[in-house]
């Protein structure tokens, strides 16, 4: 499979509406449109006929017309010609895909692709709203900030740990064939004392923060709790979040992440419209300062061969062979030997030496 072949989400539900739209994924521009019917349909955006494209055209009853010779594409990719009634032209296979629309998002996949749509919502949690942000970096280096927590101190003010107590913090990393689990448990950040009673939050508590990396398409979906140290009860944090890492240029991507909310109690008071806005709000600040972070790199080649890394980068380097593997379909690189340069790989290797 190739990175096209995944589901991946492209615009936000309310940005679709009669006019087609052009979005870029993976190098390719991709229009996507809304039938009359209210069905979707996504082409690569060049007419078949003669390049013209397709994103510049309009909707007539089911398809997509081309602004240049009138041509007109059904989803499928069947096309009619005005001035030949009798031809039946058809778009390439390639140029084809599939589109739904699911969580406040469009998502697209090149027709016939096998991949199954990715699962991440939760039972007890209800989608509480999509944010987009635009990084200038390869996906591949998003997602590197987006799976370990050292940054955590100097970049964000409420995600992750304080610096004082980065030490205390514990990584596992559990490996599969098809995902990266990490759980980090350290010393919770301040704050302030009335979220703490809030959300019954013990002022002592250990926080954990803990996410999954699937590859089909590259994302990681984020869970948060408290335990209080004495007791062990675990309060969990009533946002999860899906966060979706799109390939757009060599040196940009799309990060789409979707926000569920377990309204709990907090529905009973009828509190819970009150709640998320100004959660989502804090969110979205906490996401661009990574991406402000993200466009300050020397290095925007997305590898990290070469990088001296610490311990709580593994899951970066299980990532890399998995998005080769799962989400590129390539073979994984072959274990790099002395002496071949590959110090991030064997860096990594060391890890549980070099954190002792
Ligand atoms: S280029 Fe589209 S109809 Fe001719
Ligand atoms: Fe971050």
């Amino acid at each position: 499979m190739a990175e096209l072949d995944h589901w991946h989400p492209v615009l936000l539900s309310h940005e679709l509406r009669r006019k087609p739209r052009s979005v870029r994924l993976a190098g390719r521009e991709i229009v996507v449109f809304r039938t009359s019917s209210g069905g979707l349909g996504a082409f690569t955006d060049r007419c078949p006929h003669r390049s013209m494209r397709l994103s510049e055209g309009w909707v007539e009853g089911d398809r997509l017309v081309c602004a240049y010779h009138g041509w007109r594409w059904a989803a499928d990719g069947r096309g009619d010609i005005p001035a030949t009634p009798a031809a039946r032209p058809c778009a390439r296979r390639d140029d084809v895909f599939d589109a739904v629309e699911r969580y406040g998002a469009i998502w697209v996949k090149r027709a016939g692709a096998q991949a199954t749509f990715p699962r991440f919502d939760a039972e007890g949690y209800v989608p509480a709203g999509v944010l987009r942000h635009r990084a200038a970096v390869p996906f591949e280096l998003a997602l590197d900030n987006f799976i370990e927590v050292e940054h955590t101190p100097f970049v964000h003010f409420m995600l992750g740990y304080s610096l004082d107590q980065m030490p205390q913090v514990e990584a596992q990393v559990t490996l599969s064939d098809d995902a990266v689990q990490v759980v980090n448990t350290g010393p919770k950040r301040p704050i302030p004392r009335i979220v703490e009673k809030m959300f019954r939050i013990p002022h002592d508590a250990k926080f954990v923060v803990e996410w999954t990396a699937r590859f089909s398409p590259v994302h990681a979906i984020y869970d948060h709790s408290f335990i209080n140290p004495r007791t062990r009860e675990v309060v969990t944090y009533p946002l999860r979040s899906a966060v979706f890492f799109n390939p757009v240029g060599p040196e940009s991507s799309e990060i789409y992440t979707f926000l569920f909310a377990s309204l709990g109690r907090w529905s009973e008071f009828g509190l819970g419209s009150l709640i998320w806005p100004p959660l989502r709000v804090a969110m979205d600040l906490e996401l661009r300062l990574d991406m402000r972070l993200l466009s300050r790199l020397a290095d925007k080649r997305g590898i990290l061969k070469g990088n001296v890394l610490g311990r709580f980068d593994k899951a970066l380097v299980a990532s890399r062979d998995r998005i080769d593997r799962i989400y590129r379909g390539q073979a994984a690189e072959a274990t790099p030997e002395a002496g071949d340069g590959h110090e991030a790989t064997r860096a990594a290797r060391r890890l549980p030496l070099a954190a002792s």
